[in-house]
Protein backbone atom coordinates (compact mmCIF):
# COMPACT_ATOMS: atom_id res chain seq x y z
CA UNK A 1 0.00 0.00 0.00
CA UNK A 2 1.26 3.11 -0.83
CA UNK A 3 -0.21 7.09 0.69
CA UNK A 4 -0.90 9.46 -2.04
CA UNK A 5 -0.87 12.89 -2.16
CA UNK A 6 -3.69 15.11 -1.28
CA UNK A 7 -4.31 18.00 -3.53
CA UNK A 8 -5.05 21.39 -1.56
CA UNK A 9 -7.39 24.01 -2.25
CA UNK A 10 -6.87 26.38 -4.59
CA UNK A 11 -5.24 23.71 -6.99
CA UNK A 12 -7.30 23.91 -10.29
CA UNK A 13 -7.46 20.23 -10.31
CA UNK A 14 -9.49 20.08 -7.84
CA UNK A 15 -12.17 21.16 -10.48
CA UNK A 16 -12.23 18.15 -12.77
CA UNK A 17 -15.07 16.14 -13.13
CA UNK A 18 -14.28 12.22 -12.92
CA UNK A 19 -15.33 10.34 -15.33
CA UNK A 20 -16.60 6.86 -14.33
CA UNK A 21 -14.95 3.37 -13.56
CA UNK A 22 -15.83 0.87 -15.89
CA UNK A 23 -12.63 -1.41 -14.86
CA UNK A 24 -12.69 -3.54 -11.44
CA UNK A 25 -9.55 -4.79 -11.93
CA UNK A 26 -6.29 -4.88 -9.71
CA UNK A 27 -5.35 -1.60 -10.42
CA UNK A 28 -8.98 -0.11 -8.68
CA UNK A 29 -8.42 -2.46 -5.88
CA UNK A 30 -4.58 -1.32 -4.99
CA UNK A 31 -6.26 2.09 -5.49
CA UNK A 32 -9.13 1.88 -3.13
CA UNK A 33 -6.62 0.51 -0.66
CA UNK A 34 -4.09 3.26 -1.02
CA UNK A 35 -6.82 5.95 -0.95
CA UNK A 36 -8.27 3.98 2.77
CA UNK A 37 -4.97 3.97 4.18
CA UNK A 38 -4.39 8.22 2.84
CA UNK A 39 -7.66 8.70 4.40
CA UNK A 40 -6.57 7.37 7.87
CA UNK A 41 -3.17 8.31 7.57
CA UNK A 42 -4.36 12.10 7.29
CA UNK A 43 -7.35 11.68 9.99
CA UNK A 44 -10.25 12.49 7.79
CA UNK A 45 -13.22 10.19 7.31
CA UNK A 46 -14.05 10.58 3.71
CA UNK A 47 -12.28 11.12 0.91
CA UNK A 48 -12.93 11.34 -3.14
CA UNK A 49 -10.61 10.15 -5.98
CA UNK A 50 -10.54 13.87 -7.30
CA UNK A 51 -8.55 14.67 -4.53
CA UNK A 52 -5.13 12.14 -4.95
CA UNK A 53 -5.92 13.57 -8.66
CA UNK A 54 -7.31 10.61 -9.86
CA UNK A 55 -10.61 11.46 -11.83
CA UNK A 56 -12.70 8.58 -11.68
CA UNK A 57 -16.24 8.36 -9.77
CA UNK A 58 -14.83 6.47 -6.65
CA UNK A 59 -14.50 7.58 -2.83
CA UNK A 60 -13.35 6.24 0.47
CA UNK A 61 -15.61 7.06 3.65
CA UNK A 62 -15.35 5.34 7.60
CA UNK A 63 -17.86 7.33 9.99
CA UNK A 64 -17.12 4.96 12.35
CA UNK A 65 -16.05 5.67 15.78
CA UNK A 66 -13.28 3.29 15.97
CA UNK A 67 -12.37 3.92 12.02
CA UNK A 68 -12.23 0.11 11.63
CA UNK A 69 -15.39 0.45 8.91
CA UNK A 70 -13.96 1.45 5.67
CA UNK A 71 -16.51 1.73 3.36
CA UNK A 72 -16.12 1.94 -0.85
CA UNK A 73 -18.62 3.69 -3.32
CA UNK A 74 -17.72 3.44 -7.30
CA UNK A 75 -19.64 5.24 -9.30
CA UNK A 76 -22.21 6.55 -6.58
CA UNK A 77 -25.47 8.00 -7.47
CA UNK A 78 -27.31 10.07 -5.45
CA UNK A 79 -31.14 8.28 -6.12
CA UNK A 80 -33.48 10.79 -3.67
CA UNK A 81 -32.59 13.35 -0.71
CA UNK A 82 -34.87 14.60 2.14
CA UNK A 83 -35.04 17.22 4.44
CA UNK A 84 -32.11 19.53 5.34
CA UNK A 85 -29.45 19.08 8.11
CA UNK A 86 -26.66 22.01 8.79
CA UNK A 87 -23.04 20.44 9.64
CA UNK A 88 -19.66 21.88 9.94
CA UNK A 89 -17.46 20.55 7.68
CA UNK A 90 -14.08 20.57 7.18
CA UNK A 91 -11.81 18.89 4.26
CA UNK A 92 -8.46 17.57 3.73
CA UNK A 93 -8.02 19.19 0.51
CA UNK A 94 -8.51 22.78 2.40
CA UNK A 95 -6.67 22.11 5.73
CA UNK A 96 -8.05 24.11 8.41
CA UNK A 97 -10.94 25.51 7.21
CA UNK A 98 -14.43 25.18 8.43
CA UNK A 99 -18.10 26.07 7.80
CA UNK A 100 -21.58 25.19 8.18
CA UNK A 101 -22.90 23.67 5.21
CA UNK A 102 -26.48 22.57 4.41
CA UNK A 103 -27.28 19.35 3.26
CA UNK A 104 -29.67 16.73 2.93
CA UNK A 105 -30.46 15.10 5.71
CA UNK A 106 -31.66 11.56 4.33
CA UNK A 107 -30.46 10.02 1.08
CA UNK A 108 -30.87 6.99 -1.01
CA UNK A 109 -27.06 6.37 -2.93
CA UNK A 110 -26.92 3.18 -5.34
CA UNK A 111 -23.47 2.77 -6.19
CA UNK A 112 -21.23 -0.46 -7.02
CA UNK A 113 -18.52 -2.45 -4.85
CA UNK A 114 -15.02 -3.21 -5.46
CA UNK A 115 -15.69 -6.17 -7.42
CA UNK A 116 -18.71 -4.33 -9.24
CA UNK A 117 -21.58 -5.13 -7.46
CA UNK A 118 -24.79 -3.00 -7.42
CA UNK A 119 -25.67 -2.07 -4.50
CA UNK A 120 -28.41 0.93 -2.08
CA UNK A 121 -28.35 2.06 1.19
CA UNK A 122 -30.12 4.67 2.80
CA UNK A 123 -28.33 7.10 4.64
CA UNK A 124 -28.69 9.96 7.60
CA UNK A 125 -26.69 11.64 10.09
CA UNK A 126 -22.99 12.04 9.49
CA UNK A 127 -22.80 9.17 6.85
CA UNK A 128 -25.37 10.80 4.59
CA UNK A 129 -23.43 14.28 5.44
CA UNK A 130 -20.18 12.76 4.17
CA UNK A 131 -21.64 10.36 1.36
CA UNK A 132 -22.62 14.51 -0.42
CA UNK A 133 -19.65 16.16 0.20
CA UNK A 134 -16.99 13.35 -1.41
CA UNK A 135 -19.36 13.36 -4.29
CA UNK A 136 -19.51 16.68 -4.91
CA UNK A 137 -15.93 16.37 -5.07
CA UNK A 138 -16.09 14.09 -7.59
CA UNK A 139 -18.20 16.63 -9.73
CA UNK A 140 -14.90 18.85 -9.13
CA UNK A 141 -17.28 20.95 -6.42
CA UNK A 142 -15.43 22.09 -3.00
CA UNK A 143 -17.59 22.93 0.39
CA UNK A 144 -16.59 26.60 0.28
CA UNK A 145 -18.07 27.19 -3.11
CA UNK A 146 -21.26 27.50 -0.43
CA UNK A 147 -19.32 30.17 1.30
CA UNK A 148 -20.09 33.77 0.53
CA UNK A 149 -17.38 34.76 -1.90
CA UNK A 150 -16.33 37.51 1.01
CA UNK A 151 -16.48 34.34 3.18
CA UNK A 152 -14.00 32.40 0.29
CA UNK A 153 -11.51 35.29 0.03
CA UNK A 154 -11.53 35.42 4.22
CA UNK A 155 -10.80 31.47 3.58
CA UNK A 156 -7.98 31.48 0.74
CA UNK A 157 -6.39 33.88 2.89
CA UNK A 158 -5.99 32.32 5.73
CA UNK A 159 -4.76 28.99 3.69
CA UNK A 160 -2.00 31.01 2.45
CA UNK A 161 -1.09 32.36 6.21
CA UNK A 162 -1.11 28.86 7.34
CA UNK A 163 1.03 27.70 4.31
CA UNK A 164 3.66 30.16 6.13
CA UNK A 165 2.92 28.91 9.36
CA UNK A 166 2.77 25.22 8.26
CA UNK A 167 1.87 22.85 11.05
CA UNK A 168 -1.05 23.36 12.69
CA UNK A 169 -3.60 20.40 13.01
CA UNK A 170 -7.27 20.18 14.23
CA UNK A 171 -9.41 17.89 15.77
CA UNK A 172 -12.32 18.11 14.02
CA UNK A 173 -14.34 15.85 11.42
CA UNK A 174 -12.68 15.83 7.84
CA UNK A 175 -14.48 15.06 4.72
NI1 LIG B 1 -13.35 17.03 1.24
Amino acid sequence: MAKLEILEFPDNRLRTVAKPVNAFDSALGQLVDDMIETMYFAQGIGLAATQVNVHKRLLVLDVSEKQDQPRVYINPELTESEGTETCEEGCLSVPGIYAEVSRAERIRVSAQDRDGNLFEEELDGMHAICLQHEIDHLNGKLFVDYLSPLKRRMVTKKLEKQRKTAGQKNSRALL
